[in-house]
């Protein structure tokens, strides 16, 4: 048995942001426009008329004050309302493997390490933007590395059952390491046009590369334990995934073609699910929350993660116990927590342990318990 180690993390984060406040103007002209269109309907009680979206509600919520996007141009056009991300030809690079490659780029290089010492490219993400051949092997390809790739989707907690599927091949020895790589493109499933939802999410693509613990030559963290649970939930759901509006062959627009959710339930649901998950995972590691250093917990909303932080810790967390990244990248899926945890790991010292986090659609949860080595 090898121990298997973080030894590199990278973010690509695209250019372009939305604030909130440009997101409400767009949005409320939609619904302005839409209550105009309608208002024949609207006035014989056939439709409700919609309603305003505001800033206030989208930041008491979530916690969210801005997201990076891939295109904002279409999104914040009410004649458009989602990305416009042109179709690339078979030849050129896939979207995702693009962002995946900046992200893993920079994971190797913090890690010292070239393409020639990876064995296998995990592509884990929310939503793929094609079914085969697997992003991960065109990912692979664009990085020159030899050996296997796949592709696997757990929604928002893809990072860390990658995370555990690369630290079980690295632990049995069927390779020395792995890159478990997160492109998110949210804005291309999300429904901008339901006021309920619409400030949810952003694009980001994570790296995390893993191998084992003899072969890292600087600053990693040891993999200590991995634990996943799933159990079945349609209360976050989208059916038919990538971008499909932007589909010229006049297929229906159905709304549950988009990122849909029961917002109150998720709440009420994988709150206790997660916390149970990550007090018996740490009981089970002999995990004291006196020793626990830092959480980097799922990006969703800042509300869940206060609960769930005081939950894990027995208190509420100190400032920079447990770093929030949401305000500036929104909900981001699968690469939230490894977002947190890039950021805000550096400063951690030999022998300080910590717990990366991930959960939702599924229902899912996945937690990773990792001891730094300066
Ligand atoms: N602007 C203004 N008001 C809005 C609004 C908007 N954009 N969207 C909803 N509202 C209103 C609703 O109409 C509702 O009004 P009412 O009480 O008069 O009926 C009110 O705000 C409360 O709506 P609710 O859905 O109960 O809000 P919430 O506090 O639960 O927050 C979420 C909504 C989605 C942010 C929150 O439920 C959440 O984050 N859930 C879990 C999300 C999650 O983890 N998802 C996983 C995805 S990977």
């Amino acid at each position: 048995m090898y121990k298997p180690a973080i030894t590199g993390t990278g973010v690509f984060t695209p250019e372009q942001v939305i604030t909130n406040a440009e997101l409400v103007k767009a949005f409320n002209a939609y619904a302005d426009r839409m209550n105009a269109e309608n208002a024949d309907a609207i006035a014989a009680g056939d439709i409700k008329p919609m309603e305003h979206s505001s800033e206030e509600f989208i930041f008491k919520a979530s916690g969210i004050e801005q997201r990076f996007v891939l295109d904002k141009t279409g999104v914040l056009d009410p004649d458009v309302m989602h990305p416009l991300l042109r179709q690339r030809s078979d030849d050129e690079p896939g979207v995702m493997a693009e962002m995946a490659v900046d992200a893993a780029k920079k994971a190797l290089a913090q890690a010292g390490k070239t393409a020639a010492d990876v064995d296998a490219v995990i592509c884990a993400a929310s939503n793929l933007e094609r079914a085969y051949p697997a992003v991960a092997i065109e990912i692979q390809q664009l990085l020159g590395i030899e050996g296997f790739a796949f592709d696997m989707n757990v929604a928002c907690s893809s990072a860390t059952f990658g995370i555990q599927a690369a630290a079980d091949m690295i632990r049995s020895g069927s390779i020395r390491s792995a890159l478990v790589v997160n492109p998110e493109i949210c804005s291309a499933h999300l429904e901008w046009r339901d006021r309920d939802c619409h400030f949810i999410f952003g694009d980001v693509a994570t790296a995390t590369l893993i191998e084992r613990e003899e072969d890292a030559t600087g600053p990693h963290f040891e993999i200590i334990s991995t634990r996943c649970a799933t159990e079945f939930s349609n209360n976050i759901r989208n059916n038919n995934g990538f971008l499909r509006r932007s589909r010229p062959d006049g297929v229906a627009d159905r709304r549950d073609m988009q990122f849909m959710q029961n917002g109150r339930k998720v709440f009420k649901e994988v709150l206790p699910m997660v916390s149970q998950h990550i007090a018996q995972h740490m009981a089970d590691e002999n995990v004291e929350s006196d020793n626990l250093k830092r959480v980097w917990l799922h990006q969703a909303n800042k509300t869940m993660n206060d609960f769930i932080g005081k939950k894990v810790l027995g208190r509420t967390p100190e400032p920079g116990e447990q770093p929030n990244i949401l305000q500036d990248y929104a909900n981001t899926s699968s690469a939230g927590s490894i977002i947190a945890f890039s950021q805000n790991s550096d400063d951690l010292e030999e022998g300080d342990v910590g717990l990366i986090c991930s959960f939702g659609a599924g229902y899912s949860v996945g937690s990773v318990i990792v001891k730094r080595h300066a």
